[in-house]
C-alpha cells in the first residue's frame, strides 16, 4: 500500500487519478481549495479530502501539517486563464503564474521531509505550450515553466524521481465534454491517433511515470500525436 497526495484531486483528472489510487488499496490524501468539497469528494471515493489554495503559497505549509510520510505526490491543480498579450490581465496572470509554478514548488517544500528515497513525484503541464492558441498567454508560459521545474527538481531531490505530464485536449473531462461537438470533432479530427485522449489515459500515464524507476526529469506527452496533426 501506497500513501498518495494528489493536489487538485476534487474534479477530472486529478479525481479520476485520486479513484484508481484508491480502489488499488492506497491511501489517497485529495486537496481542493475548499474544505467541504474537498470532504465531499474524498469520501465519494474513500479518501481524506484536505482544503490547500495554491495560489496562496505561504499557506501551504500549515494547510499540509497533517500529511505524514508520501510515497507518491501528484500536482494536478489548475485554474483556466483565458489571457492575451493585447489585453494582458496581470491579476489573472499572478494568479496562475503562483498556482502552477510557486504554488507547486511550495508543496514540494514543505513536503520535502516526509518525501524519501523511492518517493516519486508528477506534476501536470499541458500540451498548450507547444501549441499555444490565441488566450494561451500565461497557459503557454506556466506549462512550459513546468518542464523547467520538474528538471530542477529531479537534480535537487535525487534520488527522488520527478517527471511531468503533458496532456493534450483531454476529451471527457469536464473542462472539455461539454464543448460543442463540432469543436470536439475538429480538434479530433486533427489528431493522428483518431481520438482524444481520455482521463483514463492521462491516469495510466501518470502513473507509468510514479512507477517506473528508471524515467526521471522528462515530459511526457499525452496527446494521441496531437503535434503531427
Ligand atoms: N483537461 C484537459 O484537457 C487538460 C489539458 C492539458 C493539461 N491539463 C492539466 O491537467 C491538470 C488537471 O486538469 P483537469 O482539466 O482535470 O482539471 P479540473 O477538472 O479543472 O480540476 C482542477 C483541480 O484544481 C483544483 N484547483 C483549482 N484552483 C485551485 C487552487 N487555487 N489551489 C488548489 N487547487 C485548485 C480544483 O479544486 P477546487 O475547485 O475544489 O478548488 C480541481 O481539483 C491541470 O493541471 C491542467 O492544467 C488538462
Amino acid at each position: 500500500m501506497s500513501s498518495v497526495v494528489v493536489v487538485g484531486g476534487t474534479s477530472g483528472i486529478g479525481r479520476e487519478f485520486a479513484r484508481a489510487r484508491v480502489e488499488r488499496g492506497d491511501e489517497v490524501v485529495l486537496t481542493g481549495r475548499d474544505a467541504a468539497r474537498a470532504d465531499t469528494v474524498a469520501k465519494e471515493i474513500g479518501a481524506r479530502g484536505l482544503a490547500l489554495d495554491l495560489s496562496r503559497p505561504r499557506d501551504i505549509a500549515a494547510a499540509l501539517a497533517d500529511v505524514e510520510r508520501v510515497d507518491h505526490l501528484v500536482l494536478a491543480g489548475v485554474s483556466r486563464d483565458e489571457n492575451r498579450v493585447s489585453a494582458y490581465d496581470i491579476d489573472a496572470a499572478l494568479h496562475l503564474v503562483t498556482l502552477k509554478l510557486v504554488g507547486y514548488t511550495e508543496v514540494v517544500h514543505t513536503l520535502r521531509p516526509r518525501l524519501h528515497d523511492a518517493s516519486a513525484i508528477v506534476l501536470f503541464g499541458g500540451q498548450a505550450k507547444e501549441r499555444p492558441y490565441p488566450g494561451a498567454t500565461t497557459v503557454a508560459t506556466v506549462n512550459a515553466g513546468v518542464t523547467g521545474l520538474v528538471r530542477t527538481l529531479a537534480v535537487e531531490l535525487a534520488p527522488i524521481r520527478v517527471n511531468a505530464v503533458h496532456p493534450g485536449v483531454v476529451g471527457d473531462s469536464p473542462y472539455w465534454r461539454d464543448k460543442p461537438a463540432q469543436v470536439l470533432e475538429g480538434l479530433r479530427a486533427r489528431t493522428p491517433a483518431g481520438q482524444l485522449a481520455t482521463m483514463a489515459d492521462v491516469v495510466d500515464a501518470v502513473d507509468f511515470l510514479l512507477r517506473n524507476r528508471s524515467v526521471n526529469a522528462i515530459d511526457l506527452s499525452v496527446d494521441g500525436g496531437w503535434l503531427l496533426g
